[in-house]
């Protein structure tokens, strides 16, 4: 492992960040259905978090000499509570993983500091998980 790999994957989850702030921006404007105005405090809620996360990696891919992205990763379009739930759930997901393999790089290449942040984030992401398995539970197969 070297300090190469840490700055690409600080750089691929900085675009899943901004991935992020996007989806739950969008999402709260386009949710449809008698849930609306509880998902609309949910994503709203979920933008402050991720663009913390965006700033700390894009000054840390900085830091490290390399080139933060400006690009995020496409966001999945849909208006159905159901389907937007889903893809908030699996992008939550995929930021534990990739928060996980950022603290294993970060702890081979002696970044201890980017290792307990990234714990930091990757707990962050386990509880946006959990909160969206819990609003997906139940209330939306009628
Ligand atoms: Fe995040
Ligand atoms: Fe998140």
């Amino acid at each position: 492992m070297s300090k190469d790999q840490l700055i690409a994957a600080l750089n691929r989850q900085l675009a899943a960040e901004y991935q992020a702030i996007i989806q739950y921006l969008h999402y709260a404007a386009v949710v449809t259905g008698p849930y609306r105005p509880e998902l609309v405090t949910f994503f709203q809620t979920e933008v402050a978090d991720e663009t913390l996360h965006a700033q700390y990696l894009a000054g840390k891919v900085a830091a490290l000499g390399g080139d933060p992205t400006t690009e995020p990763k496409a966001v999945p379009h849909s208006t159905d509570p159901r389907t937007l739930l889903q893809y908030v759930l699996s992008a939550e997901e995929e930021a534990v993983k990739a928060y996980a393999e950022i603290i294993k790089i970060a702890d081979e290449v002696g970044e201890y500091g980017v290792r307990i942040q990234a714990e930091n984030f990757l707990q962050e992401e386990a509880t946006h998980t959990d909160e969206t398995r819990k609003l997906l539970a139940g209330h939306w197969e009628a």
